[in-house]
C-alpha cells in the first residue's frame, strides 16, 4: 500500500493531524495499536488553550464542544488560608476551555468515521524503516498478517512509549529529563465541582487540585510519595485529604461521592531533540512530556500539529520543504516555554521532601508576590491560557 503520510498513534496528536491533512486533500493512514474503547478510557486533563479549540472550530468539529464545555475567565491558587484568584479575562483578554480531553478524542474518531479517515484499530507490530532513506515504509500487523505501507512521510504521534523516537539513534538526538519525587493520585467522581473555576493549592501536607468535566462531574487530585498506591488511598480517606488541602473555604462546598476513576501517574519533564529525522517528524507526547500542573499535554500536542499539519500541506501542495526543515525549531521554541511553565507552577505549588522548611518558606513568598503583583499575575496568565503560536 502506498500513501501521502503515514500517521502512527490514534491519540489527540494523531487524529487531530489526520483531519487536517485530510480536509487539505492529503492522504493520511493513521495506524493505532489499541481499540477505539481502549483509547477513549484513558482520563486525560481537561484545559483547552485557544490553540486546541480554534483546530477543532476550523475542522468543524466543534459542536458537542460549545455545547458541553465551561468557560472560564480565572483561575485560583491557594496556600491553605486565602485564595488568590488571576483573573485572566481581564488580564489577557482571553480564557480556557474545560473539555475532557476524552471528550475531545471521542469528537476527532467520530468525525474520523464520518469523513472516512483510514484509521487502523489494533495494527500490532508497528516497526519504522528506511525512514531516512530513499523508501520510507511502516511494517504492521493486523489480524496476523504483516502489512507494509509505503508513505512520503512518517508522523511519530505515538506518545510516550511508542516505536518513533526509538528510532532516531543517541547520534542524531537526545532527550531532556527531569523525574519529579512525587505523584498525583486523580480522582473522577459524579458530584458538583466545589468551586466555578480551577484552585491550584499548595498545602504543607501538600499540593491539591480541584477541577471538573462539567457542573456534575467532579476532577479532584492530590501529590502523593511515589511509593504508594491506589490502595492507599480509599475513598473517604481521599475526601478528608483533600478537604484539609484545599482549605476550609473551599472545603465546605465539597461534596464526597464514590469514585468512578482513580489513578496514581508519575510526573517528568521532557523533551526530545531534535523532532525530526529523514522523512520522520515527531508530536505530541512522542516528543515531549509535561508535569500536568499546567495543563499543558493536550494543548502543545495541538500547537505541534499546527506547525506540522501546516509544513506537510505546504510540501505535497508545492513541493516547498522549507517548513518541514523547520518544524522542529519552530516548534521546540514553543515547547521549551510552556515546559518552563509548567516546571515553574510544579516547583511552586507541590512540596519538594528535601529543603522542605526552606523551599516552603520561597513558595509562600512568591505566592505573596503573586497576590499582591499584577505583572506576576499577567505572566501567570498569558502562559495558562496559551502563549502566542
Ligand atoms: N503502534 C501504534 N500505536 C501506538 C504505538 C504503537 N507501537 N505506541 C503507542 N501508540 C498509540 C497509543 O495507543 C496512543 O493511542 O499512540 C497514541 C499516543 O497518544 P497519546 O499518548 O495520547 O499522545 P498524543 O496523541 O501526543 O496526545 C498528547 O495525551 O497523554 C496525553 O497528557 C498527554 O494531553 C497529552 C496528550
Ligand atoms: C484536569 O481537569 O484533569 C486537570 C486540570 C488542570 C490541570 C491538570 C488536570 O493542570
Amino acid at each position: 500500500m502506498k500513501t501521502d503520510v503515514v500517521i502512527i498513534g490514534a491519540g489527540p496528536s494523531g487524529l487531530m493531524l489526520a483531519h487536517l491533512l485530510h480536509a487539505a486533500g492529503v492522504n493520511p493512514i493513521v495506524l493505532e495499536r489499541h481499540t477505539q474503547e481502549h483509547v477513549l478510557s484513558r482520563i486525560r486533563a481537561g484545559v483547552l488553550e485557544s490553540t486546541t479549540t480554534d483546530v477543532l472550530v476550523e475542522l468543524g468539529i466543534d459542536e458537542r464542544m460549545n455545547r458541553e464545555s465551561l468557560q472560564h475567565d480565572g483561575v485560583v491558587f491557594a496556600d491553605g488560608e486565602r485564595l488568590i484568584r488571576i483573573d485572566m479575562a481581564a488580564l489577557t483578554g482571553r480564557h480556557v476551555t474545560v473539555y475532557g480531553q476524552t471528550e475531545v478524542t471521542k469528537d476527532l474518531i467520530d468525525a474520523a468515521e464520518d469523513r472516512n479517515i483510514h484509521v487502523v484499530w489494533e495494527s500490532e507490530d508497528v516497526a519504522l524503516h528506511n525512514v531516512d532513506g530513499v523508501d520510507p515504509h511502516i511494517t504492521y500487523t493486523k489480524n496476523g498478517k504483516e502489512e507494509r505501507v509505503d508513505a512520503k512521510l512518517i508522523a511519530g504521534c505515538d506518545g510516550f512509549h511508542g516505536p518513533s523516537r526509538q528510532v532516531i539513534s543517541a547520534e542524531t538526538g537526545r532527550p531532556f529529563e527531569l523525574i519529579y519525587p512525587f505523584g498525583w493520585l486523580g480522582v473522577l467522581a459524579d458530584v458538583p465541582p466545589c468551586t466555578e473555576e480551577l484552585i491550584y493549592a499548595n498545602h504543607e501536607r501538600g499540593f491539591a487540585l480541584a477541577s471538573m468535566r462539567s457542573m456534575s462531574r467532579s476532577r479532584y487530585y492530590i501529590q502523593v510519595p511515589l511509593d504508594q498506591t491506589i490502595d492507599d488511598w480509599p475513598d473517604e480517606k481521599f475526601w478528608d485529604e483533600i478537604c484539609t488541602r484545599l482549605g476550609p473555604n473551599a472545603a465546605s462546598h465539597v461534596t464526597r461521592g464514590p469514585s468512578l476513576e482513580k489513578s496514581i501517574a508519575p510526573l517528568r519533564s521532557f523533551v526530545f531533540e531534535p523532532m525530526n529525522h529523514g522523512r520522520l517528524f515527531l508530536a505530541g507526547d512522542a516528543a515531549h512530556i509535561v508535569p500536568p500542573t499546567g495543563a499543558k499535554g493536550l494543548n502543545l500536542a495541538a500547537s505541534d500539529i499546527v506547525y506540522l499539519s501546516d509544513a506537510m500541506i505546504a510540501y505535497f501542495k508545492s513541493g516547498d520543504e522549507a517548513a518541514l526543515k523547520g518544524y522542529s525549531a519552530k516548534a521546540l521554541a514553543r515547547i521549551w516555554k510552556s515546559e518552563r511553565f509548567s516546571w515553574y507552577l510544579t516547583k511552586l505549588m507541590h512540596r519538594f521532601p528535601e529543603n522542605a522548611d526552606f523551599d516552603r518558606r520561597m513558595q509562600l513568598a512568591e505566592l505573596d508576590y503573586l497576590a499582591e503583583s499584577e505583572a506576576m499575575q499577567t505572566m501567570l496568565a498569558e502562559n495558562y491560557v496559551g502563549l502566542p503560536i
